[in-house]
């Protein structure tokens, strides 16, 4: 994660300013010390809570509470203690309702790892209201448990007025990227394009852009500062706000042609994220569907850029259909994934070689 001394060889930075984002045209162009670091990332020190349950006091189970705030499990505290409390054992079992994963109330080995793996820094319960599978019934949910919930919007379903099919959207001059840097963006737009009523074109005029992305480091001023690298990567705002913001300290993976490779590495597709954010822009929330592009995590080095049914249903409520489309889509066979979409892969596996090299150390 900490890249000052990559190889200026196999870089290709997509700033011409020496701010921001590292930018790396494959996997295999990553430099050796983004082998990641067992002991870094936003949210590693999690690691250590590992098997915590309710009665317990663990230092550290009070940022565990501040992400779960963050996420909107936990209502607003300032003064959250290290105490596992009934508040953070009911939070901790929406989560796992949400991601599919046992109830236990207990910060297992499963639970960990996903709480630890890189996600969007959107909210997956906005105001109370679960737009995941914790929002329905809780009898249907713990019953059921292999039931899954769908797509989700907004509060109130926001979305770009009807008239309004033709979107533009810019990029940040500070930023400053590169040609190939913003052709990932525009990828990532004809995606959604295809599928709907809805065309996107990239314009100069930064203030005037429907859409506006941009990347940023740490705090940047609308109270959803990012985190460094990992952690949170990326949040969108709902429609008609048309803010897309990046973490500039991730390292970003422009052409993924290589993206599943074996080694271990901290570096995030940057399609796979711009996808899912123009999934929000557009007016769609988190779903529990594991093989969604609204599907709140990925996985360091995963690619997963193909719309799954699931969020082609839910744009179609909002927009139609693109009147144009026959179903065939546009994407070359090598364009299509086969892998990442279902969380597959050697990289999949390294949130539990942390947990399990951890305990290893320690017991
Ligand atoms: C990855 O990028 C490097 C640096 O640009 C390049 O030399 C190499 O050929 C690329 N590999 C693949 C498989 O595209
Ligand atoms: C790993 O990360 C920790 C915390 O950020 C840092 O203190 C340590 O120096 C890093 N180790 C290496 C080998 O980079
Ligand atoms: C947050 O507070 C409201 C009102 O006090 C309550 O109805 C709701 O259940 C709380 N949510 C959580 C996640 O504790
Ligand atoms: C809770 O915290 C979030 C983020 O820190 C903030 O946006 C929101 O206004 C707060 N809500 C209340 C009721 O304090
Ligand atoms: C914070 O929590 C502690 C322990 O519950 C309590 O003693 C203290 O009064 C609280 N402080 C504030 C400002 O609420
Ligand atoms: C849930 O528990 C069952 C039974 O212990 C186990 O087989 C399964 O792998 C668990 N699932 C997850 C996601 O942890
Ligand atoms: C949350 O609820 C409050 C009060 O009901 C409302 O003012 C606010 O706009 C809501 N926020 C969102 C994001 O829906
Ligand atoms: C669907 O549309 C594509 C591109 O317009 C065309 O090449 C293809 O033949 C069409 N397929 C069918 C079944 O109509
Ligand atoms: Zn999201
Ligand atoms: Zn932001």
């Amino acid at each position: 994660m900490n890249v000052q001394a990559f190889i200026a060889l196999f870089l290709i930075s997509i700033f011409t300013t020496p701010t921001s984002a590292h930018f790396f045209p494959n996997m295999s162009s990553l430099p050796p010390n983004l082998i990641p670091n067992t002991t870094a990332g936003a949210w590693a020190s999690f690691v250590k809570l590992l098997g915590c349950h309710t009665g317990q006091q663990v230092d550290g189970i009070a940022k565990l509470k501040q992400y779960f705030q963050y996420f909107g499990y936990i209502n607003n505290s300032t003064n959250f203690t290290d105490d596992f409390d009934n508040v953070l054992e009911s939070a901790l079992r929406t989560y796992q309702r949400n991601f599919n994963l046992n109830t236990t109330g207990v910060l297992d080995g499963p639970t960990l790892k996903k709480l630890i793996s890189p996600r969007c820094g959107n909210a997956d319960i906005i105001n109370g209201t679960s737009s995941m599978n914790s929002g329905k019934s809780p009898s249907a949910s713990s019953i059921h448990l292999h039931t899954v919930s769908h797509f989700s919007f907004f509060a109130g379903k926001p979305r770009w007025p009807e008239r309004k099919t033709d979107l533009t959207y810019a990029f940040s001059p500070e930023n400053q990227l590169s040609d190939s840097a913003k052709s990932v963006f525009s990828r990532a737009f004809e995606r959604w394009s295809e599928v709907t009523p809805l065309t996107f074109t990239e314009t100069a005029s930064f203030s005037a852009a429907d859409i506006r992305i941009g990347f940023f480091s740490g705090d940047h001023g609308d109270g959803e500062p990012f985190d460094g690298p990992l952690g949170t990567l990326a949040h969108a705002f709902s429609p008609p706000s048309g803010r897309f913001h990046l973490d500039g300290d991730e390292n970003w993976v422009v052409d993924a042609n290589l993206i599943n490779s074996p080694s271990l590495v901290s570096a995030v597709d940057l399609e796979s994220v711009a996808v899912h954010e123009i999934g929000h822009l557009l007016g769609l929330g988190h779903s529990s569907v594991e093989e969604s592009i609204m599907y709140p995590t990925i996985t360091a080095g995963q690619r997963k850029v193909e719309l799954a049914n699931d969020d082609v249903e839910g744009i179609h409520v909002l927009y139609g259909s693109n009147p144009n489309f026959n179903g065939t889509s546009s994407s070359t066979p090598a364009e299509r994934d086969t892998n990442g979409a279902h969380f597959v892969g050697p990289l999949m596996d390294l949130s539990l070689l942390l947990v399990f090299g951890f305990v290893l150390m320690f017991f």
